[in-house]
């Protein structure tokens, strides 16, 4: 069979990144140009900044991702591009030069959910293995998915309210912690004890998860420790905070693999960088004898490889878009 060689574009929020990927599973090489540095001084993503960024970076990111594969854009066989949920103004940056590309080559276009693509950084690990149970935690989802076969989705919990990397974003905020707040609150905790008299949240029967009510308790907490005057322990309050989120993200996870006899759990998202997660699901995972997937740190946050990787799978199932292709700011993966 003929290698399918994907050109892949993400831009859905804050990083401008390329990849080119063989067969849904070989990297050839990937650009990604963060603007954590930009919006850092915001205390978070600024959307109009990021898609003007975005239109700075994007030609600057294509011919560095040319040099770095040593491939000539003629040798791309199908053009893959996030087309949403994201920022709008960001995901119309990608889009637009996906269209271009597409048209100029010739090349089918492959519409690809952001969702889908954090999936598919763990099949540039190792190929996923059906059927699976999905962990999906970043900075706008925490939904536990079910999937009997490629490119099928079946959500069967969702966060009510915050997204879990959110809440984190949130609550380093709140502690006055650097933005983005998920790998300092993460770096603390593991130095922190848990002593902080924190919820546990949506500890229920469902699959859904709530982090909202965990936030406005450890802000509460922290206003009422400065009212007595009292030090706020920065390690115990992140230790104490990341030990309620990884509790009730791993019971549910693990419920879940047992009600819908899967084997097999792969973890995406942004949150899938959390040692405190990692280390939690690799010991439960160990002792139930079941198979974990977790993709390295690069993978984890926004890339292109990601959408290169679900792209390919799309493809083969006939998901390919025209030129009126737009951006959704809106989750439509699972139906
Ligand atoms: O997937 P991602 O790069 O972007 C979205 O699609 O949202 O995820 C970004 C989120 C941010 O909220 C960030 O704080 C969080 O992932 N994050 C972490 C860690 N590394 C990144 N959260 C907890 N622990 C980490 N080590
Ligand atoms: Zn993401």
């Amino acid at each position: 069979m003929k290698d399918i060689y994907c050109l892949a574009i993400e831009t859905s929020c804050d990083e401008t990144s390329m990849s080119i990927i063989k067969n849904g599973c070989i990297e050839i090489a990937t650009v990604v140009l963060t603007q954590i540095d930009i919006h850092k001084k915001f205390g978070g993503v600024v959307p109009e900044i990021a898609s003007r960024s975005h239109i700075e970076n994007i030609t600057i990111v294509l011919e560095e991702l040319l040099q770095k594969s040593k491939m000539k854009l003629e040798e791309i066989d199908i053009i893959g591009v996030t087309y949403g949920p994201g920022l709008i103004g960001s995901l119309l940056i990608g889009l637009e030069t996906a269209k271009t590309l597409a048209m100029i080559l010739d090349k089918p276009l492959i519409p690809v959910h952001h969702i889908a693509g954090h999936i598919y950084a763990n099949n540039l690990e190792e190929r996923l293995e059906f059927p699976l149970i999905a962990l999906v935690v970043s900075g706008g989802h925490t939904d536990l998915i079910y999937m009997e076969k490629d490119y099928s989705f079946k959500k069967i919990g969702s966060t009510l309210d915050d997204a879990v990397g959110e809440a984190y974003d949130k609550v380093a905020k709140i502690l006055g912690l650097p933005y983005p707040g998920g790998p300092v609150v993460d770096k603390y905790a593991k130095v922190g004890n848990d002593t902080y008299n924190l919820p546990y949240p949506l500890d229920d029967k469902s699959y859904n998860f709530s982090f909202s009510g965990l936030k406005s308790a450890t802000l509460n907490l922290v206003h009422n420790e400065q009212s007595r005057n009292n030090k706020i322990r920065i390690e115990d309050m992140c230790c104490s905070f990341q030990n309620r989120v990884v509790s009730v993200l791993t019971k549910k996870t693990m419920r879940a693999i047992e009600e819908y006899k899967v084997k097999n759990l792969i973890v995406a998202g942004g949150v899938a960088a959390n040692k405190g997660l990692r280390e939690e699901l690799t010991k439960l995972c160990i002792s139930k004898n079941i198979k974990l997937s977790i993709p390295r740190i690069n993978y984890c946050t926004d890339n292109a490889a990601m959408i290169g990787a679900a792209a390919y799978y799309a493809y083969k199932q006939g998901i390919i878009s025209d030129l009126q292709l737009n951006a959704l700011a809106t989750d439509t993966l699972y139906k």
